[in-house]
């Protein structure tokens, strides 16, 4: 099986009502980066970062995966299907995609302060982080998400994908923030490379095929596209 490489960004959860951050009411209209989305801004106003990411969670609880989760999931049983998302919600997982990379963490967990790799699955029914919620050593647990500043753990991973990729794909993403956005550029030249959104997005590379459409939509064109490519039909018969 042909693999197939995915990189997704928030335009990706965007059908499914979740805010983006750059688009005209993107979250970040509303709030200040540097006061929700850095370690500074934590150690200067613990709880105002902790409500930012408990409002984000309970949203989180009430959405489903779209079209486009369900669609890449689909996927899988025609090549081996991995997904790197920039995104902190599980709605991939929610949707059945089975190889999932995090580069900015994951909404539903927390960690220590102290020990990064100290992380926790939170329960969805009490999904909040408060001040004084501690973990077995008594530090400070917060947000198992990737602040600005903060070293990206799982990029290197994410790179040897792009590498192997024998198709990359890109989803909503406006490919403003690195490292994710440079994945690209280790993408071998002659991979062919799709990339779904509804607006132009710069990818730095001449050899892109766009798919100016939303995740729902782009995902049926992109799948219909790989198919027919492969030979197969969507109902399985080469
Ligand atoms: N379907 C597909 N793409 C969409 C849709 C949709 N329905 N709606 C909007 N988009 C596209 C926008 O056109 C834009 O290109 O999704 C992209 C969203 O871009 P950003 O808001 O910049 O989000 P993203 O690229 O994921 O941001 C990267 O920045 O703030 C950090 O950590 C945060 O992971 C995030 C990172």
């Amino acid at each position: 099986m042909k693999k197939l490489v995915i990189l997704t960004g928030a335009g990706m959860s965007a059908e499914s009502g979740i805010s983006t951050f750059r688009d005209s009411d993107g979250l970040w209209e509303k709030y200040r980066v540097e006061e929700v989305a850095t370690p500074e801004g934590f150690a200067a106003n613990p709880e105002l970062v902790l409500d930012f990411y408990n409002q984000r969670r309970r949203e989180l609880l009430k959405t489903a995966p779209n079209a486009g989760h369900t669609g890449l999931a689909e996927l899988e049983k025609y090549f081996e299907v991995f997904i790197i998302t920039q995104n902190i919600d599980n709605l991939h997982e929610r949707a059945g995609s089975k190889h999932i990379i995090h580069l900015h963490g994951e909404l539903m967990k927390s960690r220590s302060t102290a020990y990064p790799y100290t992380v926790y699955d939170l329960d969805p029914e009490a999904p909040d982080i408060r001040l004084g919620d501690k973990d077995e050593k008594g530090y400070q647990l917060r947000p198992h998400v990737v602040w600005f500043g903060e070293s990206v753990p799982m990029i290197e991973p994410a790179i040897e994908l792009a590498r192997q990729a024998d198709i990359f794909v890109v989803i909503g993403t406006s490919l403003n923030v690195y490292p994710a956005a440079g994945l690209l550029h280790y993408v071998p030249k002659g991979t062919p490379i799709y990339l779904i959104d509804p607006k132009d997005v710069d990818a730095h590379r001449s050899d892109v095929h766009f798919i100016k459409a939303g995740a729902s939509e782009g995902v049926k064109q992109l799948a219909a596209l790989l198919l027919k490519q492969e030979g197969t039909n969507t109902n399985g018969t080469v």
